[in-house]
């Protein structure tokens, strides 16, 4: 089977990271080569794993936010319009490399998948990462994206139950969930190490849809209990945001937290900033899509906070009703946060006793493998169906 995977972005965010681990466990029967429409740290992490990239660069609106892109009836023509040539081009490569299908792993590249793989001839999949809702993106693009996979896409794979209830009657829509390639996982035992200093932390890209801001006013009301705790926000700026991060530095300074609080920046490997933790927080206060970084947590036996919401409640609470792998708080709601830190903190054997229980929930259910295998059962069934869809027209043409 041979499959073209387009993304937008050459930058590593979360769906990236998820590509990157997914390529390396498929089956090596599978050949596949990436696009990507601007250049980034995402190249040579692939390379440098064995997979073929291109950059097939397409011009300043791959850098537009879903807002710019979307945001009304009228920029959204005027996007569609400004990505015809590329889709074109796109188009031209496709035919050329004759894959049975073409994968797209993130939502500008499903947008340009239509079109180019329709005037290609190969079948679309859209593997999608973001929730399609309103409290996520621009409300005329959600009708768009929706209305779209009903008919578009050969089969739609979402990466949460949270995802696929986004995308009502999508066809032949799967749930996969993104795995955990088998080096992230922690043996041993983590040391209890409770020296009056807990570091609490929170990791991923700065940007109001993961936090910060609710994590650094949570801090301030943890420090009144645990006047030792420091607080590590892990994650850069990318997509836009800097005025975001500006307004968090500008809290952490507010609230006198400039000793307490630290920004570590970009770190390439975030499994010594986890095995430093006393616990981890995600707090999202939209619905995560899914939420990566609470099943690195688990499976490093760091004890998780997350917001009780999209794909952090289906991680941490599988079995709605039983007591959660993890302690789940109200989204936005920075008093309920700290009052989960500290209860944490107050209880070090408690949340240690509980990290083991979602280790061992995460590891059964997370392996990269099992991800591998339910999206090479999808892209198989699309790629067969393209098949005999191409042998029954060239019989029908060679009967004329
Ligand atoms: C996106 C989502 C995130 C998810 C990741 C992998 O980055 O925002 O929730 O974990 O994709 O699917």
């Amino acid at each position: 089977m041979r499959v073209v995977i387009l993304d937008h972005t050459g930058a590593l965010g979360g769906a990236e990271l998820a590509l990157v681990r997914l390529l390396g466990a498929l089956d090596p029967e599978i050949e596949t080569r990436t696009i990507l429409m601007s250049a980034g740290p995402l190249v040579d992490e692939l390379r440098s794993h064995g997979h073929i990239v291109d950059v097939v660069p397409a011009g300043s609106w791959t850098g537009a936010t879903r807002h710019e892109l979307g945001g009304s009836r009228l920029s959204a023509a005027f996007s569609a319009l400004a990505v015809l040539p590329y889709s074109f081009r796109l188009a031209r490569t496709l035919r050329r490399m004759k894959p049975d299908l073409l994968c797209t792993a993130s939502l500008k590249a499903d947008l340009i998948g239509v079109v180019s793989a329709r005037l290609a001839g190969v079948p679309l999949v859209w593997h999608v990462h973001d929730r399609i809702a309103d409290d996520y993106l621009p409300k005329p693009l959600v009708g768009a994206v929706r209305r779209l996979a009903r008919w578009i896409p050969a089969a739609v794979v979402a990466n949460s139950l949270a995802t696929a209830a986004t995308l009502p009657g999508a066809r032949n829509l799967a749930v996969v969930a993104p795995g955990f390639a088998p080096e992230q996982v922690r043996h041993g035992q983590r040391e209890p190490g409770d020296d009056g200093h807990p570091v609490v932390g929170l990791i991923g890209r700065i940007s109001p849809t993961k936090g910060q801001m609710e994590f650094v006013r949570a801090a301030a009301i943890v420090r009144q209990a645990h006047p030792g705790a420091t607080f590590r926000i892990v994650g850069e700026v990318a997509f836009a945001e800097a005025e975001y991060e500006a307004a968090v530095r500008a809290k952490v300074e507010e609230l006198g937290l400039t000793d307490a609080v630290r920004f570590t920046g970009r770190v390439d490997t975030p499994d010594a900033e986890l095995d430093a933790m006393a616990l981890c927080v995600h707090a999202s206060p939209v619905p995560e899509p899914f939420g990566q970084v609470i099943v690195e947590a688990m499976i490093r036996r760091v004890p998780v906070i997350a917001t009780r919401a999209g794909g952090a409640t289906e991680i941490l609470e599988p079995v709605t009703g039983e007591e959660p792998l993890g302690r789940l708080v109200e989204p936005g709601d920075h008093e309920d946060l700290a009052r989960a830190i500290i209860d944490l903190l107050d209880d070090p054997v408690g949340a240690a006793a509980r990290a083991e229980r979602a280790w061992e929930s995460a590891t059964v259910r997370f392996p990269i493998e099992r991800s591998a295998r339910q999206v090479t059962a999808v892209w198989s069934s699309v790629a067969r169906a393209g098949a005999d869809r191409s042998a029954r027209r060239f019989r029908w043409a060679r009967r004329r």
